[in-house]
């Protein structure tokens, strides 16, 4: 089956099955491996990009239930000119092992669209299901309020 799909701006065509996983889609089919594989079953994070601007688990979302356009890790930013929020990453140095950290940008990339100066408790809430086994939750908090300042023109 050939689904149209958006991501990142460009559209494609790909013959999967409608039911692989939009992550499957990214990795294997676009090559965008950015978004990780963690637990396969919505409970990590490690898999988070945007369809329609939304965050969403990949893992758990069918390739013929994308309903909009796609922007993954790799649609926000670029080495020359880094998205403030990856640029504020950057700053705090959040990355351990990294292995979360694209998920944990895009969620964090939705929570400013939507709340452009989040509280703590807001940042909280927002990222609570973006597992990090190398524990840089305060780091990541720290980065999100650098950029939300910035973003703001501070
Ligand atoms: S791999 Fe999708 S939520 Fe864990
Ligand atoms: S940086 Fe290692 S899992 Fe988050």
């Amino acid at each position: 089956m050939t689904t149209r799909i958006s991501v990142n701006g460009m559209g494609h065509e790909v013959d999967l099955p409608g039911d692989v996983p939009l992550l499957w889609v990214l990795r294997d089919a676009l090559g965008l491996t950015g978004s990780k594989f963690g637990c396969g079953i919505g409970a990590c994070g490690a898999c988070t990009v945007h369809v329609n601007g939304q965050a969403v688990r990949s893992c758990q979302v069918a390739l013929e239930d994308v309903d909009g356009p796609v922007t993954t890790i790799e649609g926000i930013g670029s080495p020359d000119d880094l998205a403030i929020l990856q640029a504020a990453w950057v700053e705090h140095q959040v990355a351990q092992c990294g292995y979360c950290q694209s998920g944990q940008i895009m969620q964090a990339a939705s929570l400013l669209a939507e709340v452009p100066d989040p509280t703590d408790a807001q940042i909280d809430e927002a990222m609570q299901g973006n597992l990090c086994r190398c524990g840089t939750y305060n780091r990541i908090r720290a980065a999100i309020k650098l950029a939300a300042t910035r973003m703001q023109g501070g």
